[in-house]
Formats: C-alpha cells, sequence, structure tokens
C-alpha cells in the first residue's frame, strides 16, 4: 500500500490532529508529513513535534487579508512535503474558492454539529439553544462553500437536560476524536467516491441503528 502524504491544518489546540496522528500507524493509508498552522501560538504544534511530525507556521496575520498571498505561502509549504490530501482539524480561516477547487477530493473537513444543522461557529450553544435533542459531528468534503460539501461520516450524541455548552462540546469532542480517523482512512485508501452531490463508501458497515433521546418507555414503543 502507498500511503498517501497528509498535511493536518490547524489553528489551535489540535486534539483532533492528535486522535489522526495517534490513529496513523503504518498500516493506515495516511502519513502525516505535515501539521501547518496559521498562528505560531496554537498549542498543537507542540503536540505534533513531540510526535517527531515536522510543524510550519503560515501566519495569517501577517497577509493582512491577502489571502491569495497567504494561500500561495500555505501551497509551498504543502508542495515542499508532497502533501497529496489535507485535513482541515480546528483550522479558523476560510479558503478560497481557488484553493478548495484545486484539493477538491483531496480536503476534508470536520464540524462540530450534524450539518446541516449549525454550520458555523458556537455551534453547541446554538443546539442547546434550539433545544435539538440530538447533536453531534460531521466529517465532510470541503467544497467552496463553508461547512458545506458531501459527507462522509456523522456521529450523534444525546443532548442532556443539564447540559452545558462544555459538558456537551466534550461529549461531541469525544466521538469527533474517533470519527475523523475513520473517515480520513476511507478517503485515503480510495474508498470515497461522489455520486449526485452524495459521498460513497465502498466496504463500510452502515450502522442500522437508532439513536432515540429521551427514551420512551419500552412499552409505549412497543404499541408503535
Ligand atoms: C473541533 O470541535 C472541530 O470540530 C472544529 O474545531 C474544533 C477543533 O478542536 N472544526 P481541536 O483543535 O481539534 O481540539
Amino acid at each position: 500500500m502507498k500511503r498517501k502524504r497528509l498535511a493536518l491544518l490547524i489553528s489551535g489546540r489540535g486534539s483532533n490532529m492528535a486522535a489522526i496522528l495517534a490513529a496513523a500507524g503504518p498500516d493506515y493509508p495516511a502519513e502525516p508529513v505535515l501539521v501547518l498552522s496559521n498562528r505560531a501560538d496554537a498549542a498543537g504544534l507542540e503536540v505534533a513535534a513531540a510526535r517527531g511530525v515536522a510543524t510550519a507556521v503560515v501566519e495569517s496575520r501577517a497577509f493582512k487579508g491577502d489571502r491569495t498571498g497567504f494561500e500561495a505561502a500555505m501551497e509551498a509549504e504543502l508542495a515542499q512535503h508532497g502533501v497529496e490530501i489535507i485535513t482541515l482539524a480546528g483550522f479558523m480561516r476560510v479558503l478560497t474558492p481557488d484553493f478548495v477547487r484545486r484539493w477538491e477530493g483531496r480536503l476534508i473537513n470536520i464540524h462540530p454539529s450534524l450539518l446541516p444543522a449549525f454550520p458555523g461557529l458556537d455551534t453547541h450553544a446554538r443546539a442547546l439553544a434550539a433545544g435539538v435533542r440530538l447533536h453531534g459531528c460531521t466529517v465532510h468534503l470541503v467544497t467552496t462553500g463553508v461547512d458545506e460539501g458531501p459527507i462522509l461520516a456523522q456521529a450523534a450524541v444525546p443532548v442532556l437536560p443539564e447540559d452545558t455548552e462544555a459538558s456537551l462540546a466534550a461529549r461531541v469532542l469525544a466521538e469527533e476524536h474517533k470519527l475523523y480517523p475513520a473517515a480520513l482512512y476511507w478517503l485515503a485508501a480510495g474508498r470515497v467516491r461522489v455520486e449526485a452531490g452524495r459521498a460513497i463508501i465502498t466496504g463500510v458497515d452502515s450502522a442500522r441503528v437508532s439513536l432515540l433521546n429521551p427514551l420512551p418507555r419500552a412499552a409505549l414503543l412497543s404499541k408503535q
């Protein structure tokens, strides 16, 4: 198996990045070759370096709104490391359509909601405010619309009555750390194709389960 050379783009703590680095042993179809941050103070850079993965910083602030110049500098780093596939892992910059098109099919993101619900920021607070009973996270191929693009995988969690934004975020994050390495595995292994805007993944079992919250009494369920 020829492993795909992987870059992970981060802006902050990098816990999803760390989950992918931990999963990416010799049998994993993506080989992390670069962690790239748009901020020098991203805590994830140290985690990556401690694991022996090359790191680079392209300070978005230095480009003062010149997104094309910022992305050209990122592309130079990506090319230098021979990158073939990119994961966005808490990368807080919107990429231009040109960049996204260049990497189409090879660029994925994780978003902390069950898309298409709650695109954008503050997803956990918005889920609580909306009173949804189920929330979660989504891994998707990146297209030119923000938090759009064919969905590879989703994980759902219950929203509990006593939840705060922090407790809900933690429950979702634990699922992100399982979901992202799995979805990236399928993409890097060449098992993802897109048909009519839907991602099809070969060789995976779809879970035939339902998640009900709140849980009706068994007696009520059996009457339906
Ligand atoms: C995660 O919640 C992810 O879904 C979102 O940004 C956050 C990044 O967290 N895109 P981390 O840096 O991976 O810990």
